[in-house]
C-alpha cells in the first residue's frame, strides 16, 4: 500500500519538478542574470553590475560624470540608431559594445551561449512592455 502512495505521489510531483528544472528559456535567462553580476569577460575587473546596478535596474553615472541608463527597458527600444556607431544598432551589438568599452573584455561572440544568456536576462527585465523601437531608457 505505502508502495502504491509512493509511487502514485512521485508520479504526481515528478513532471512539475521536470518542467521547472528544464525549461530551456527560464535556464538562459538564469544563466544570463549569472553572467550580468559575476563574469568580467576578461577584462580588467568589473562585471555589468559594476555600472547597472540593481540587476540592471537601476540608473546611475559613470566616475566621469556620463549617464549609466537603467535597462529596465533595453530589450524593447532596440534596435535603435547609435549616433556613436553611425549606424541602427541591436541589442546584442550595445551588449558586445559595453563589453569591449566598459569591462575592458573580449565580447562573446554573435550566436554563442553566453550572448543569448545575456539578450535573454535583458529581455527577461522588459517583459510585457511594449516594444517602443528606438525609445528612451526608463
Ligand atoms: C563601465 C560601465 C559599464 C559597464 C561595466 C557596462 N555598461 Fe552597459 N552601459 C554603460 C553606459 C555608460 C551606457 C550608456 C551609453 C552607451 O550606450 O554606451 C550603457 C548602455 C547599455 C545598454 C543600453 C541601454 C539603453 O537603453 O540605452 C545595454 C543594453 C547595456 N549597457 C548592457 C550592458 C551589459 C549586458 C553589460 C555587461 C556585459 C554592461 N552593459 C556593462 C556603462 C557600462
Amino acid at each position: 500500500m505505502h508502495l502504491i502512495v509512493g509511487v502514485l505521489l512521485f508520479g504526481l510531483c515528478l513532471p512539475a519538478a521536470w518542467a521547472k528544472a528544464a525549461d530551456p528559456l527560464q535556464a538562459a535567462v538564469q544563466r544570463g542574470a549569472h553572467l550580468f553580476a559575476t563574469d568580467t569577460f576578461g577584462g580588467h575587473g568589473m562585471t555589468c553590475q559594476s555600472c547597472h546596478s540593481g540587476g540592471g535596474k537601476i540608473a546611475g553615472q559613470v566616475a566621469g560624470g556620463g549617464k549609466i541608463p537603467s535597462l529596465a527597458n533595453a530589450a524593447a527600444i532596440f534596435p535603435r540608431y547609435s549616433p556613436r556607431a553611425g549606424k541602427v544598432i541591436t541589442l546584442e551589438d550595445q551588449i558586445r559594445g559595453c563589453i569591449a568599452g566598459g569591462l575592458g573584455g573580449k565580447p562573446p561572440a554573435y550566436g554563442s551561449q553566453a550572448l543569448t544568456d545575456l539578450a535573454s536576462y535583458l529581455t527577461f527585465l522588459s517583459n510585457g512592455k511594449p516594444i517602443d523601437m528606438g525609445g528612451k531608457p526608463g
